[in-house]
C-alpha cells in the first residue's frame, strides 16, 4: 500500500546541510504525491504536537542556509516511556506513517526505540558535523566544518607566523576525530592530537623541539576535544609551556562557529541525495536504516549498526601528517 503521510524532523546539535535535506524530503513528498509535516524542535515537537504542513514553497530559499529551519533540541521527555506514548498519539492523530529523523547518533537511538515500540517505519539521515557514523564515508555537514575550520585556522596561523608563536586550537567532533585530523592535514598541523590514538605529551614535546631545531618559528597543534592528552586544552598548553618558557604560547577554541554557516556545495549536494533517497526508502516500505553514502554511491545501513559500528581514523591520514611535520 501506497505511503500517504511523512513526518520529518530535525534533532540533536544542527548541522549545515539539515536544511538542504529537509528541502529534498519536501520536495521528493510532493514530487511522490505524499503529504508532508515538519515536526519542530526535534521528537518534543512530536510530544508537543507542534506540526505542521510543509509545502514544496515552504521551503524556499533554504538550500544555503545554516542551522535548521524546523529548529532543534534533545529531548529528555522523549527518554521516558511515557514521553513517547504522548509522541505516538501525536503520530495516530496526524495520520503520520513513516518518519525521517535528520540528526546524529542520540537521534537515531531515539527513533529505533520509538520505530519498536510502536512500529512505525523511521529512517534516519546523518546530520552531525562529527562524522561519527557508521556507514557512511560522510556525515552532512562535517565537509562544511571542516571548511569553517581550516579558514578559522588559517587566520589564526596569520598571528602565529608574525609573532613567532605556538598555538593550541581546540576543536569540536566530541569523542571523535575526524575534524581534527583531516582539518590538521589542510592547515599544516605540527601536531593533531586525537582521542583515537594517544602517544602522550612526551611525543608532543619532542616533535616541537624537533621543529624548532629545524628552524620553525612558530606552530600550530590541533587538538580534538576529545582529547585526553591534558585534562583539557588549557592544561595541555600550560604544560607544554614549561619545557618551552621563551615560546609564547596561545590557545584558541573554536567552538560553535564551526556548526553555522551555508553548506559547502559538497554538503548541498549530500543533503539533496540523501533526503530523496530517505523518501523513497520509506516508499518501498524500508525501516530502521541509516541513509549514507560511499564513493559517491548511496546505500543503507541499518540505524543499529550506524550507532554501534566502529569509525576508524583513515590510517593514511595520519601518516601523511607525520611526514608533513618533520
Ligand atoms: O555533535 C555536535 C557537537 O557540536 C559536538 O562536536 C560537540 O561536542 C557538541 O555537539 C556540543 O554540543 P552543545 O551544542 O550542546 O554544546
Amino acid at each position: 500500500m501506497k505511503i500517504k503521510k511523512i513526518a520529518v524532523l530535525t534533532s540533536g546539535g544542527d548541522s549545515p546541510g539539515m536544511n538542504t535535506a529537509l528541502r529534498a524530503v519536501v520536495r521528493t513528498c510532493a514530487y511522490n504525491n505524499i503529504d508532508c509535516v515538519g515536526v519542530s524542535r526535534g521528537f518534543q515537537g512530536l510530544i508537543n504536537d507542534d506540526i505542521k504542513t510543509l509545502k514544496t514553497r515552504s521551503v524556499r530559499g533554504i538550500i544555503n542556509r545554516g542551522g535548521t529551519m524546523l529548529y532543534s533540541a534533545r529531548s529528555d521527555e522523549f527518554r521516558t516511556k511515557e514521553g513517547r506514548r504522548k509522541a505516538f498519539e501525536n503520530v495516530k492523530k496526524h495520520n503520520i506513517e513513516g518518519i525521517v529523523v535528520i540528526g546524529g547518533d542520540g537521534s537515531f537511538t531515539g527513533g529505533m526505540i520509538f520505530q519498536k515500540e510502536f512500529d512505525i517505519p523511521v529512517i534516519g539521515i546523518p546530520g552531525t558535523i562529527d562524522n561519527d557514523l557508521f556507514g557512511t564515508t560522510h556525515t552532512l555537514g562535517y565537509d562544511t566544518a571542516l571548511n569553517t575550520v581550516m579558514e578559522a585556522i588559517d587566520k589564526i596561523r596569520d598571528t602565529a607566523i608574525s609573532h613567532d608563536r605556538l598555538f593550541f586550537v581546540e576543536v569540536m567532533g566530541r569523542d571523535a576525530g575526524h575534524i581534527a585530523l583531516n582539518s590538521g592535514v589542510a592547515i599544516g598541523a605540527q601536531e593533531i592530537l586525537i582521542p583515537e590514538q594517544n602517544n602522550g605529551i612526551e611525543q608532543l614535546i619532542d616533535s616541537l623541539k624537533e621543529s624548532k631545531k629545524n628552524g620553525k618559528t612558530s606552530s600550530i597543534v590541533v587538538v580534538a576535544e576529545g582529547d585526553r592528552t591534558g585534562e583539557n586544552v588549557f592544561d595541555l598548553a600550560k604544560n607544554v609551556e614549561k619545557e618551552f618558557p621563551k615560546y609564547e604560547i596561545r590557545v584558541s577554541v573554536l567552538g560553535h562557529m564551526q556548526r553555522g554557516g551555508s553548506p559547502t556545495c559538497f554538503d548541498r549536494v549530500l543533503g539533496t541525495k540523501m533526503g530523496v533517497r530517505a523518501v523513497e526508502s520509506l516508499m518501498e516500505g524500508i525501516s530502521g536504516k541509516m541513509i549514507g553514502i560511499d564513493n559517491g554511491k548511496i546505500m543503507l545501513t541499518s540505524l543499529k549498526k550506524a550507532i554501534k559500528g566502529e569509525t576508524r581514523i583513515d590510517p593514511e591520514l595520519i601518516r601523511v601528517s607525520k611526514i608533513m611535520n618533520i
